[in-house]
């Protein structure tokens, strides 16, 4: 890749981001949504169930893009690995993702462990992703006119 720069992978790694965090908030809503009718003893809608694996599957994709971006442009750029606390926690997000989806596997009523560390994933998962994105932000500063 010999570009003059590499601002347009920085660019869609920007809109996955922002796709990330507006699926994050979808899976958060109807999440609870899901806790919630489960908690009153609701039925819960049909759609509801599908609704969030979908999202969640979606929302795994769209890391695994934005960790592919990641690692093509700085070994583009610099050859190596490894140039700020971007790194760890882009792969901590990574870990914690499909750590998510598949504790979300293992949800059953004879696994009550599965749901519990289900939740407790996803709630690391929004500091992690808080984490990349402010970090991200920071250096692709250095990428911009
Ligand atoms: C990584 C992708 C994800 C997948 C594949 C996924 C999938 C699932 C599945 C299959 C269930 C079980 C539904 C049931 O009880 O029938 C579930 C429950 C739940 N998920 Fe997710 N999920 C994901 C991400 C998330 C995220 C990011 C959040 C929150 C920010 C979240 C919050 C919840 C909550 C609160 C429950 C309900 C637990 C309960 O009933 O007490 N999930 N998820
Ligand atoms: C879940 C979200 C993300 C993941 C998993 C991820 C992952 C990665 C990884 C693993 C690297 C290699 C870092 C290194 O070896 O030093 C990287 C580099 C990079 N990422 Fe991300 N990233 C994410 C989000 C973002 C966002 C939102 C931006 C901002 C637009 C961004 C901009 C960059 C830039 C500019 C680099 C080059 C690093 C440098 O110049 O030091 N990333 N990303």
């Amino acid at each position: 890749m010999n570009l003059p720069s590499f601002l347009w992978l920085w660019k869609i790694a920007a809109w996955s981001m922002g796709l990330s965090i507006t699926g994050y908030l979808l899976l958060a809503f109807s999440g609870i949504y899901l806790w919630k009718n489960r908690t009153e003893k609701k039925p819960r809608p049909s759609w509801l169930r599908p609704f969030h694996w979908i999202t969640g599957t979606i929302l795994v994709i769209l890391i695994l893009i934005l960790l592919s971006i990641g690692l093509m442009g700085t070994i583009g750029y610099y050859g190596s690995l490894g140039h700020s606390w971007h790194l760890p926690a882009g792969l901590t997000v990574v870990t914690l993702v499909l750590l998510s989806a598949w504790t979300s596997t293992q949800i059953h009523p004879s696994r009550p462990w599965a749901r519990k560390l289900h939740v407790n994933v996803n709630i690391a998962l929004f500091f992690a992703l808080l984490a990349v994105g402010l970090t991200g932000l920071f250096v692709v500063q250095k990428y911009l006119p």
